[in-house]
């Protein structure tokens, strides 16, 4: 799956910051419409990435058994407004916030939205890994985003 067009940084220009838009991030996770295909899976980062490149986005998002857990920061008003439309987006079902707050500084800011997978690496292997650590059976949002962290080198 991660091959050059799944990986793609994008060449247009980037959002600029007006003066008081503050920095935030949103982590979720929903549950893939079934029968999802890589096309669709194309389809939908590439439409990503021409959207948060104009509304000032970045993140990552991990595709994996079905579900998506995806990584989002940017101006927190547009991100207010991409929670409202993930919402309503019937390719994923179960759409669940498990974070959101303010952000000092941007993660994958080189990624309008980075994309990874099993291939690349297991975000269910590392939460199971850490549940067994910590004896806990919480997929918690911190080692979600641990993982995410991760991923960016
Ligand atoms: C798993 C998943 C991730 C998505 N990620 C983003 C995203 O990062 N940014 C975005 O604008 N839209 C994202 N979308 C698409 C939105 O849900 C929505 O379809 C799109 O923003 C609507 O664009 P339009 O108003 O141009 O039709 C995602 C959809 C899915 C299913």
């Amino acid at each position: 799956m991660n091959d050059d067009s799944m990986l793609m940084h994008s060449d247009a220009q980037p959002y600029h910051f007006a003066a008081g838009d503050s920095l935030g991030y949103l982590l979720y996770r929903s549950v893939a419409r079934p029968g999802m295909q890589r096309d669709d899976l194309e389809r939908i980062l590439h439409h990503a990435r021409d959207r948060n490149r104009a509304a000032g986005l970045t993140g990552c998002l991990h595709h994996e058994d079905g579900l998506f857990f995806q990584w989002v920061e940017g101006p927190r008003f547009r991100l207010f407004r991409l929670i409202d439309v993930l919402r309503e987006d019937d390719r994923h079902l179960n759409f669940t916030v498990l974070d959101q707050g303010p952000l000092q500084q941007r993660l994958f800011s080189d990624w309008e939205m980075r994309f990874s997978d099993r291939e690349a690496a297991s975000l269910l292997e590392w939460l199971a890994e850490r549940r067994d650590r910590a004896g806990s059976d919480q997929d918690d949002a911190e080692s979600i985003a641990a993982f995410m962290r991760s991923m960016n080198g």
